[in-house]
């Protein structure tokens, strides 16, 4: 009776300080989440106290879910945002490459339609003399993922184990890997991302700062340029706000020892002429063997120029695409993550055209519209995890300016599933318009560029 009395004592003492101490971490939580809420400024503490309990399971989703909230009302200053990222990058492991014989520089873009640059870009800078440690992710939504793309190639893998990853870099004839981040980067943010997705709280500048910054620089890299869209396709609708976003970022960058530079681009209408995967894929090959759209040529030539000046490579990349070594370096990177650049890119299982009503000028070609109907059509994915077709997508066959006929075939939509068809085509409404006559549009694809 004793012995089973003392045991019980000690379990309700047990219970008792569970309790004491569920109700200071729930108080901890509370009185950061109304510190914020109220305007505050949260301290170093707090910020590393909330961001860790939040990675380990103390501060629950519902708790930061709601500081969420607060800072997408609120705000945080550049120190808090400093601190937030610092917090969500220890987290998890910081990757290093000082060691490598090479300067390492990335480009990280916030997303567009067809937005393929990274393809051609990863080995021109490469070729340049860089090593390219790019840590990349998957497609969700209307925009397309860099690995989705790659796998549209036969034998292509993404995963790289680290090891692999530094001798590929450290290869001149390769020095670029483009593969999927491990689990043990920035965890933080990935919780936090995903809970931000289902409850209204993405749209946070230092908070998508912070997100897309925790990850770039636990990726070890020395320099980075950003590329960050502003238009229809893109998150950012505005000039301001992506201003805002990339100074966010460049500062990040800057205070973390990253040299961050950041452009401005427009994407309005999609870039090039193909959005999907494996179409994206050819298209990209094109630019590397000399062709391609003047866009993808022009976006490429400028972010490479960007990362070479950060790294102090003496080299102007148009040449280095222009002579065939940027094509070398691509083939020999597919090799390295066990593709064959030779293989035929897989194809859809039906395509359908869409053709000009009348003659006229195509003054519109929205790139909301045409990222839906190539997600649709089965080349994006609406939840982690759900597959792609490595041959779905939309081919343009003509873009703002151009001059139609009646009748001219204006886009080809590529699926496996034909039933998609009518999906892809109700997305397309109102994204298309032709006028009687118009000025070819000189809109310009960098609009502004964001230093330190
Ligand atoms: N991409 C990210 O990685 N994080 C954000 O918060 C938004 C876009």
């Amino acid at each position: 009776m004793e012995r089973l009395s003392e045991a019980t004592d000690k379990n309700q003492t047990r219970v008792r300080s569970r309790a004491r101490l569920a109700n200071v971490t729930a108080l901890d939580a509370v009185s950061i989440i109304t510190t914020k809420r109220d305007g505050g400024e949260l301290s170093d503490a707090q910020i590393d106290w909330v961001v860790d309990g939040f990675t380990n399971g103390t501060v629950a989703d519902e708790q930061m879910a709601a500081l969420a909230m607060a800072i997408v009302w609120r705000g945080m200053t550049r120190r808090e945002t400093a601190r937030w990222t610092a917090a969500m990058i220890a987290s998890g492991s910081r990757l290093d490459f000082t060691d490598l014989p090479r300067p390492t520089v990335d480009k990280h873009s916030t997303g567009g339609v067809g937005d393929k640059i990274t393809l051609p870009l990863a080995p021109l800078v490469a070729a340049c003399g860089a090593a390219v440690p790019q840590l990349s992710g998957r497609g969700l939504g209307h925009t397309g993922g860099t690995l989705d793309k790659l796998e549209a190639i036969s034998g292509w893998q993404a995963d790289v184990p680290l090891p692999r990853m530094r001798e590929i870099l450290a290869d001149p004839g390769i020095g670029a890997v483009v593969c999927a981040a491990g689990a043990d980067l920035a965890p933080a943010d990935k919780r936090l991302y995903a809970l931000r997705d289902v409850t209204g709280t993405v749209e946070s500048i230092p908070l998508i700062a912070s997100s897309i910054m925790s990850k770039k620089i636990a990726e070890g890299t020395a320099a980075l340029v950003l590329d960050v869209k502003v238009g229809a396709g893109a998150f950012l609708k505005t000039l301001d706000g992506a201003r805002e976003l990339a100074t966010a970022m460049v500062e990040l960058g800057t205070d973390a020892g990253v040299r961050t530079v950041a452009l401005l681009t427009a994407m309005d209408t999609p870039l090039g002429r193909t959005a999907g995967n494996a179409l994206e894929v050819a298209e990209s090959v094109e630019v590397l063997a000399g062709g391609g759209p003047a866009d993808i040529i022009e976006l490429t030539v400028t972010l490479a120029r960007e990362m070479v000046a950060l790294t102090g490579i003496d080299l102007d990349p148009a040449d280095v695409l222009a002579d065939g070594r940027a094509m070398d370096q691509w083939r020999a990177m597919v090799r390295a993550q066990g593709g064959d650049p030779d293989a035929p890119l897989p194809t859809a299982k039906h395509t359908q055209v869409v053709r000009a009503e009348r003659d006229g000028v195509l003054t519109r070609l929205d790139a909301m519209g045409v990222g839906l109907a190539a997600w649709r059509l089965g080349a994006g994915r609406a939840r982690q995890g759900d597959p792609v077709q490595a041959g779905a997508g939309i081919e343009m066959h003509a873009k703002p300016g151009d001059s139609v006929t009646a009748g001219q075939p204006l886009l080809t939509l590529h699926t496996d599933t034909p039933d998609a068809f009518a999906r892809a085509e109700a997305a397309l409404d109102g994204a298309l318009a032709i006028e009687e006559s118009a000025e070819k549009p000189a809109t310009p694809l960098v609009l502004g560029r964001v230093e330190a």
